[in-house]
C-alpha cells in the first residue's frame, strides 16, 4: 500500500503542530495531533497525567492512541516529542507515513518551550544542558525520519516550503488549487 499520512516528529518546542496544522490544510487533510487526542481520551491535560500518574502511564496512553491514529489514512499526524521512542510507534507511524522530522538548535527550542507551558519533561529542568542531554538520547529515534528539517533560522513558510519540495518528489499530491 502507498504511504498516506504526513507523520510530523520532532523534540518539544519545534513546532509540529502549527507546521502540521498548515500542511493539513494545503494538502486538505484531517490534523491529528496525538498528545490532544492522548487528552480527549483520558480526559486530562498532559501535565496533569504526567502529575497524578507519571510518565509511565503517559507513554503507555500515547502507544494507544499513535498505533490507532497511525492505522487511519490521509492524515497529518503531529506527534508528542517521545512518541517515536518506542519501537511499536515507529514502527506502526511508518507503515502508512511519510515521516518528516523537524529540529531546532538547543536555545531556540529553550526559547520556544519557555513562551509556552505544560512541557512535563521541562518543568523543573529547562536548561540548555537538560535540552542538549534528552536531544542526544533521542537522536537515534529522531533519524528514523525520511526528511528532516532545522528549523531554525526558517519562518514557518520556509519551513513548509522545504517539506512540500519533498512531499512532491515522494508523489505526495497538493489538494489546494493555491500551491
Ligand atoms: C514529550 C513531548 C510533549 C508531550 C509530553 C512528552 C516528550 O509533546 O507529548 O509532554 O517526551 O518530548 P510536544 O513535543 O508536542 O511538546
Amino acid at each position: 500500500m502507498e504511504k498516506s499520512n504526513i507523520v510530523l516528529i520532532g523534540f518539544m518546542g519545534v513546532g509540529k503542530t502549527s507546521i502540521g496544522k498548515k500542511l493539513a490544510d494545503i494538502y486538505q487533510r484531517e490534523f491529528i495531533d496525538t498528545d490532544r487526542e492522548i487528552e480527549k481520551l483520558t480526559g486530562m491535560t498532559v501535565s496533569q497525567i504526567f502529575a497524578r500518574h507519571g510518565e509511565i502511564r503517559f507513554r503507555s496512553e500515547e502507544n494507544l492512541i499513535v498505533t490507532k491514529v497511525a492505522a487511519r489514512s490521509n492524515c497529518v499526524i503531529s506527534t508528542g516529542g517521545g512518541a517515536v521512542i518506542d519501537p511499536e510507534n515507529i514502527k506502526a507511524l511508518q507503515a502508512n507515513g511519510i515521516l518528516i522530522c523537524l529540529t531546532a538548535d538547543p536555545q531556540v527550542i529553550q526559547e520556544r518551550v519557555s513562551k509556552r507551558g505544560g512541557r512535563p519533561l521541562l518543568q523543573k529542568d529547562r536548561s540548555i544542558e537538560r535540552i542538549v542531554q534528552l536531544l542526544k538520547e533521542r537522536e537515534p529515534f529522531y533519524a528514523e525520519a525520511d526528511f528532516t528539517v532545522d528549523t531554525t533560522h526558517l519562518s514557518q513558510e520556509e519551513t513548509i516550503e522545504r517539506i512540500r519540495v519533498f512531499l512532491e518528489e515522494r508523489g505526495f499530491s497538493c489538494g489546494n488549487p493555491a500551491c
